[in-house]
């Protein structure tokens, strides 16, 4: 039974939960909704552009070749922001498709705005929790390339529980890979970073790039990001977490 069902039964049935929920009744999420002031640009192209980019809710599985129309390598980014990074990338590889998810709205507005003026054709974006995403409506080994950049920090030690990357969502995440693929994080927040790092190191179907075992340059290819500007101002230091999913059988011969 995936996580979303057992947290739905969890909602249908109470009674069978009298000694406290298997799951908590209201799910721990890595964001806080509030809407924000979205600007008259950004409203006009969510009523304008979704039908171009937007994907919408489905009861299960998408066909992500239908989707973008043509068998292509494909990048997953969760939580996109405002998404100038990832309009960016999508416009420099026409070849390659990008589907986004982002929760904040004005931020999708944003996105879509961007997609339009420069005519995007390999964008698709879904304007929800990821993690129901993931869970719900992703297929597994879907994705060449999966990009995290500056998830939010949740800086208090009393909400590391919100932290979009949590031991448990990782193997969801590397599933989500085709063997071979990319997991790319980065991040401005430093016990956040080395968190992270522990995590995927510890996952045997994981690659880290770093020969050391440590953290890789900042490639030169990914777009600076609205977050990554704001922890320079700040003077934070940037992590970048690069790992590969590795082909079957490759981490039993290593371990053998
Ligand atoms: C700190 S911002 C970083 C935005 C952007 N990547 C950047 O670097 O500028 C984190 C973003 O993740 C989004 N987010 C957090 N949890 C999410 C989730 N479960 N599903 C989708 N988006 C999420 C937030 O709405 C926010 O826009």
């Amino acid at each position: 039974m995936r996580l979303a069902d057992t947290l739905n039964n969890s909602l249908q049935n109470p009674a069978d939960f009298a000694h406290g929920p298997a799951f908590p009744l209201r799910p721990i999420r890595s964001f806080v909704r509030r809407e924000g002031r979205m600007t008259h640009a950004q409203q006009r192209a969510l009523a304008d552009y979704w039908a171009t980019f937007g994907v919408d809710a489905v009861a299960g599985l998408l066909n992500l070749e239908a989707l973008f129309g043509r068998s292509a390598s494909r990048t997953l980014e969760i939580g996109f922001g405002n998404g100038e990074s990832l309009a960016t990338m999508a416009a420099a590889h026409p070849d390659e498709d990008y589907l986004g998810i982002e929760v904040h709205r004005p931020g999708v507005g944003h996105l879509l705005l961007r997609a339009t003026a420069l005519q995007l054709t390999n964008l698709r974006v879904l304007c929800t929790d990821a993690v129901e995403a993931l869970d719900r409506q992703i297929p597994d080994d879907a994705f060449d390339r999966i990009q995290i950049f500056f998830p939010d920090p949740w800086p208090k030690v009393r909400h590391h529980k919100r932290r979009l990357i949590q031991a448990e969502r990782v193997t969801l995440l590397v599933r989500k890979l085709k063997p071979g693929g990319q997991l790319h994080v980065a991040t401005d927040c430093e016990d956040y970073a080395d968190v992270i790092l522990a995590l995927f190191n510890a996952i045997p179907e994981l690659e880290n790039v770093a020969g050391d075992g440590g953290f890789v340059p900042r490639p030169v290819w990914r777009p600076l990001t609205r977050f990554e500007q704001r922890g320079q101002r700040l003077g934070h230091l940037i992590r970048d977490l690069l790992f590969t999913r590795r082909v079957s059988g490759d981490h039993r011969e290593q371990n053998a």
